[in-house]
């Protein structure tokens, strides 16, 4: 047994003191043996504020580096040029990679785990069906009637027997059965007035935290955990077995009445041919839904929790926002539904405020990139092959340099121009979506459903955020709010 004596422990206070004093007023302080993954674990429970302020002392760009004789370096940067020479200019030397397809192994075959001839062929089917005319009406009246059946029923609900509501969990519920909805053509139905345990999307939920772990965990770990069947990676197994099964028998009932249903995603690709000859299997049917609930799920609905919370909290966004909808109302008396299409595209202030809270609270956080070959990046970085990019898409929407010195405020008005018009941003600096050839397939989609959501809220009720409860975010690879967001509603009349 190795004992320390006296000797030695005072040796290891005085190293570690001397360290911390040599480092203390750097964010991303350098330990002995254990490189930089004490800061990153100290300052975890801030992580997206604190990794913005490291980058912006570096200038944009650092490296971060892991514990000795582990070879762990990741290039961060939320330098705009460098994120447009990764997504755009230099796309082909940047790709998902191997560590990612493992970490992401919960989502199978789908859009998001493949790279180039793969992720070529599932980007254009599924855009060949998002661009049809007929996919987005259905898009459209799915939505619309999710939002009347449920919504607003059970906001109704809430305001006549004054519950408190957290609105981030109704909006995963909403979001979680519209999207099964439009990709599936069935809804589980999580979002009712009983709230009941949402099977499906717990199950579903499980493989996104699974995910997330696996990014923390020394690989070993969770290999080893996988192979023993314990903890984080035990709970996975049994809820992917239990999703797989549901959406296993859910296509194969879907199969037997083909061609006469009305018009879904999953409907539209059994129409479609793989590599022009054999028709789409199963499992790249349940793979695609899997990736697909990913995309719109948690995505919409963190966007949503984040703006409503901006606009509950600014008086004079909300006001500016309910006297636009107000105007393009048809009639004094029409209800939201009147807006229509059309008329939600014509709400310039409302996309202005919606751009401003998606700029400051991205719901996809962070971005992974492995290089191929080695590269230098514009900001002079050199880059070696297979090193792993991490650009923050949080950080990029807080640089002063892009966004001014009032980057951190919420403000509308920066994104309308004197004409009253829209300002066009290039993606790689307001990085939602993302950029490049990758950038979101469904943006278009996000911006309506979000709008229609917002509209039908607005118009009806007065948000009031629960006082004294702590809004910050979680720790996850969407950024959800930690506790959730507390509100009373109370019914207005327009
Ligand atoms: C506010 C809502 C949304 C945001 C902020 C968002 C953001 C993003 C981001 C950052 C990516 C890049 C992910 C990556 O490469 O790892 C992405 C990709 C993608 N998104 Fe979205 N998304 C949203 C909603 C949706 C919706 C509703 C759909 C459709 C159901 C969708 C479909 C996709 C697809 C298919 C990709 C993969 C593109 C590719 O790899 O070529 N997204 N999205």
């Amino acid at each position: 047994m190795v004992v320390f004596g006296i000797g030695e422990i005072l040796l290891i206070i005085f190293i570690v003191i001397y360290y911390w004093r040599l480092n203390k007023n750097k964010p991303m302080m350098k330990w002995p043996v254990f490189g930089m993954l004490p800061s990153i674990f100290y300052n975890m429970s801030n992580n997206h504020d604190h990794i913005n302020s490291v980058l912006k002392q570096n200038g944009g760009t650092f490296i971060f580096e892991g514990p000795w004789l582990t070879n762990m370096k990741i290039v961060y940067t939320s330098d705009p040029m460098n994120v447009q020479h990764i997504t755009s200019t230099k796309f082909e030397n940047y790709g998902k990679g191997k560590n990612f397809r493992e970490i992401f192994e919960p989502l199978g075959e789908g859009i998001f785990r493949s790279d180039f001839d793969a992720w070529k062929y599932n980007r254009t089917l599924l855009h060949s069906v998002f661009k049809q005319e007929n996919f987005k009406v259905f898009f459209y009246k799915t939505t619309e009637k999710k939002i009347d059946s449920c919504l607003l029923l059970f906001l109704d609900n809430a305001c006549k027997k004054g519950l408190q509501v957290d609105l981030q969990d109704v909006f995963r519920r909403l979001t979680f059965d519209n999207t099964c909805s439009v990709v599936l053509g069935f809804d589980p139905k999580c979002l009712s007035i009983e709230l009941p345990k949402a099977t499906w999307e717990s199950a579903f939920s499980q493989g996104i935290k699974t995910i997330f772990y696996r990014h923390y965990k020394p690989r070993f770990l969770w290999k080893l955990q996988k192979w023993l069947q314990i903890g984080e990676e035990k709970k996975y197994t049994e809820n992917q077995k239990i999703l797989d099964q549901a959406l296993y028998e859910k296509i194969e009932s879907k199969r037997k009445i083909q061609g006469q249903q009305q018009f879904d995603v999953i409907n539209a690709l059994m129409n479609e041919m793989k590599d022009g000859k054999d028709p789409i299997d199963d499992k790249f049917l349940k793979d695609t839904t899997i990736n697909l609930l990913a995309a719109g799920t948690d995505t919409i609905s963190s966007g949503l929790t984040w703006f409503l919370w901006l606009v509950a909290t600014h008086p004079f966004v909300e006001a500016k926002i309910l006297e636009e909808i107000k105007e393009n109302l048809p009639s004094r008396e029409g209800n939201w539904k009147c807006l229509g299409i059309e008329g939600i595209n014509k709400l310039v202030y409302l996309h202005a405020a919606l751009c401003e809270s998606l700029r400051l609270y991205p719901p996809v956080p962070f971005e992974h990139k492995s290089s191929l070959k080695p590269d230098v990046l514009p900001s002079g970085h050199k880059i070696k092959s297979n090193t792993m990019i991490v650009y923050s898409l949080y950080s990029i929407g807080r640089v002063e340099e892009i966004w001014g010195e009032d980057c951190l405020e919420f403000k509308p008005e920066r994104w309308i121009s004197k004409k009253g018009e829209i300002i066009h941003v290039p993606s790689y600096k307001f990085i939602a979506f993302n950029a490049g050839p990758r950038s979101c397939l469904g943006k278009e989609m996000s911006f309506i459903e979000m709008k229609m959501i917002i509209v039908a809220i607005l118009l009806n009720y007065h948000i009031h955020v629960v006082e004294g409860q702590v809004v910050k975010p979680s720790i996850s690879l969407i950024l959800h709010m930690k506790h959730g967001l507390k509100v009373m509603v109370k019914k207005i009349s327009i």
